[in-house]
């Protein structure tokens, strides 16, 4: 397991994949194979290019090698000759306006030092973590491209982003850049993409793939809740157990995937910077780095690659002193208070919190300026007196003596029109000059391709927390970027501005995570309006959506468990009727969907009966009972369907322990019950049922299963605690 080299060709060898380049003899990076493990790397390999392409390499077609490249795979594709299909990177010379690139092999290096792309974040080494950088080179454009490949052999993904330096003495302006390539030699997939909107995010879809492009991404600044930078290509066949499947995970600002099936039924995937308004401008000796782009592979279905994904986040990602460390029980003030918030308030909840088991608390939006709607003083980050008399800091102490700790709701981002902040720099948000600056919810953008902005928020921030006494902060950002334009860059870079823009933000979430690696953070966008693998290395979990109805959560969790392991992914008992559809369900029922997350509440708690706060206590207890399971834990998704619409079951299994859940929001009438195979135990271990004292083997519980105490009527959940009780050899 590792990278070499054979000859012409690398091998990027994983524990069950391989990936395999060769340098053709017309000087260019082929791209081979990707899939599951080879042994060794045969010359034959070869043979799998196209039948045109063979014949041009027996000498039977009388094209010159130059008219052929439409035929053939490669890891780094040009524009300008005879490939016409989407190009990696694409630009052009400043002075002479040339946009045909011709870039050729110029060597490689295999290295144990890991590196990542300028300013952005990028996998992180651990043991056996290893680096291929290729180097390709356009003598006549004075351009060098290096492709870098980490290895994590053990997780079989690799993470793919590009370099490109202006080595000449003229400019070069770069308008595409993808930060990976990959060419399967055919298009049999299916493509499995998360979408939806505000409220409804994580919609999984499944389609076809038909002859043209099929293009998904983000233009709003964020990766959005339109569309997950994460996606999935299914073999014909894969479901939730068994199957191939390759794994895209990409970063947090304005992006695409796309996939080109052309006329030989090859497929071209890529993932990189959408390319809409994007321009960056290389002057002599500049170069630019790409995001990354997580790749992984499984051939044991979307379980399998599941678990590749949440190993990379858990080991690769995810930073901070939360990174393995068991997430506290919180609440939430928002759903209960909304803006009403105060020390006084915090003060009875933080009793209810006491009482019921809940460990930290968190003050969300309300608690500076004059903001008692969403009308005013983002920018304005200084506490409210009046709320809080004491500051934040006397309440996060009240609150500690009670024994909870203290979190705080931040949207750094931002600047309402109605602020000190915003009257004392006008010029401070993304605007054009002349033009209407779109508000919604009732604010503007900061320019964070500015230092001087970036230099403020991080002030403010310091501000807040640099006396320790904050536990937690929820980071959001509820309103997408318009009029990109940026005062303190010349026309010629006015492209750069949101590429920048994100930078901007990567440098104030380096300095929160290595200044205070206390701090748990939580990442939030109206929701998941930017739930993707760049932002999860600053934060250790995420708001998964403000929806929080139960049985709406189902879907968008069991979707969302494809990418991210459970306690990232944030879930919230909230009050009923639910605030944002209107549906009643029974607590209990709204409790078992969070517990198999990253579990909290989010209601007034001052306002439940004495039989339902002893209700949410017994919940407590169970919550941070099975939450050494849960979080850290292996997560499996029990139906095998990869959408399920009617039945949800899930399973994590951590050392001696294992829990699954079972949920069917409505009852049919003469359904079936059956039994639900168990996944993710040891074939050769006997688990106990706990409740039950019922012993078998673990492929038993897969084969024969587990049949739940089914009752009729709607809002079914109910879970099975297992304990292994011998392992066999
Ligand atoms: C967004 C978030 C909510 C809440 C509000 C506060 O909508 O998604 O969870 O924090 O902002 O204004």
């Amino acid at each position: 397991m590792s990278i070499t080299k054979i000859g012409k060709y690398f091998h990027l060898q994983g524990k069950k994949m391989s990936y395999v380049m060769e340098i053709g003899s017309d000087e260019m990076l082929h791209h081979v194979y990707w899939g599951n493990q080879l042994d060794q790397i045969p010359t034959v390999l070869y043979d799998r290019a196209p039948y045109r392409r063979q014949k041009r390499i027996e000498g039977r077609n009388p094209d010159s090698v130059e008219c052929t490249r439409e035929f053939s795979h490669y890891e780094c594709p040009i524009y300008g000759t005879s490939d016409f299909r989407l190009p990696a990177l694409h630009g052009r010379n400043e002075k002479n306006g040339a946009s045909v690139f011709d870039l050729r092999y110029a060597g490689y290096n295999i290295t144990d030092k890991i590196t990542q792309p300028k300013g952005m974040p990028g996998m992180m080494a651990c043991e056996r973590t290893q680096q291929l950088d290729v180097y390709l080179k356009d003598t006549l454009l004075s351009l060098s491209v290096t492709l870098h490949y980490i290895l994590s052999p053990e997780i079989d993904c690799i993470a793919r982003y590009m370099t490109v330096k202006n080595d000449g003495l003229e400019g070069f302006i770069l308008n595409e850049v993808m930060s990976a390539t990959i060419d399967f030699e055919d298009g049999n997939f299916s493509l499995y993409t998360l979408n939806g909107t505000t409220l409804r995010e994580f919609t999984p879809d499944i389609r076809a793939f038909h002859p043209g492009v099929t293009l998904l991404g983000s233009t709003r600044g964020s990766s959005s809740h339109q569309h997950s930078p994460n996606a999935v290509l299914l073999r014909q066949g894969t479901d939730t157990f068994q199957g191939e499947c390759y794994g895209l995970s990409l970063h947090s600002g304005n992006f695409v995937l796309r996939f080109e099936k052309d006329c030989y039924g090859s497929c071209r995937v890529q993932g990189g910077i959408h390319p809409l308004d994007f321009s960056w401008l290389l002057q002599e000796g500049e170069s630019f780095d790409t995001p990354q782009l997580f790749l992984s592979y499984s051939s044991q279905g979307l379980n399998g690659l599941s678990q590749c994904q949440h190993s990379a986040l858990r080991r690769h990602v995810v930073r901070g002193d939360y990174a393995n460390k068991e997430r506290p029980l919180l609440l939430n003030t928002w759903e209960g208070c909304y803006f009403d918030v105060n020390h006084e308030r915090l003060m009875e909840l933080g009793d209810a919190c006491r009482e019921t088991g809940i460990e930290l608390l968190v003050l969300d939006d309300g608690w500076f300026g004059k903001r008692d709607s969403a009308s005013s003083s983002l920018g304005d980050w200084i506490v409210n007196k009046e709320k809080f008399p004491g500051g934040l800091a006397q309440t996060a102490d009240a609150l500690k003596e009670k024994g909870i700790r203290m979190g705080i709701w931040v949207e750094p981002e931002m600047v309402s029109p109605n602020s000190d902040l915003y009257r004392a720099h006008p010029d401070w948000c993304l605007h054009v000059p002349g033009r209407v600056r779109t508000e919604w919810r009732n604010q503007l953008v900061l320019d964070l391709s500015r230092p001087e902005v970036v230099d403020y928020i991080i002030q403010s921030l310091d501000r807040i927390f640099q006396d320790g006494k904050i536990s937690f902060v929820k980071w959001d950002m509820n309103r997408r970027l318009t009029e990109v334009w940026s005062q303190s860059l010349p026309a010629e870079r006015q492209g750069e501005t949101r590429h920048r823009y994100i930078l901007g933000l990567y440098r104030i979430l380096e300095h929160l995570v290595q200044t205070y690696p206390y701090l748990l953070m939580e990442n939030c966008a109206s929701g998941g309006g930017r739930y993707d693998y760049g932002m999860f290395h600053y934060f250790q979990q995420g708001w998964l959506s403000d929806n929080t109805d139960g049985v709406c959560r189902l879907k968008m969790q069991n979707a969302a468990s494809v990418f991210y392991p459970p306690e990232i992914i944030t879930s919230h008992v909230a009050a009923c009727p639910n605030h944002q559809i209107g549906r009643v369900t029974p607590l209990s029922f709204r409790a078992d969907v969070c517990t198999l997350f990253n579990s909290g509440y989010e209601l007034d708690l001052t306002k439940m009966s004495k039989e339902e706060l002893d209700e949410v206590s017994k919940i407590c207890g169970r919550m941070k009972e099975l939450r050494t399971t849960v979080q850290g834990g292996n997560f499996f998704r029990l139906t095998r369907d990869v959408m399920p619409e009617k039945e949800f079951g899930w399973m994590c299994v951590k050392g001696n322990r294992a829990v699954a859940g079972y949920f069917r929001p409505y009852c049919e009438a003469e359904s079936a019950y059956w039994h639900i195979g168990l996944n993710g135990l040891e074939d050769t271990a006997r688990y106990r049922d706990i409740a039950s004292g019922l012993e078998m083997m673990g492929r038993d519980w897969k084969n024969i299963g587990w049949r739940p105490n089914w009752r009729e009527g709607d809002y079914f959940s109910e879970f099975l605690l297992l304990e292994k009780v011998e392992q066999l050899p």
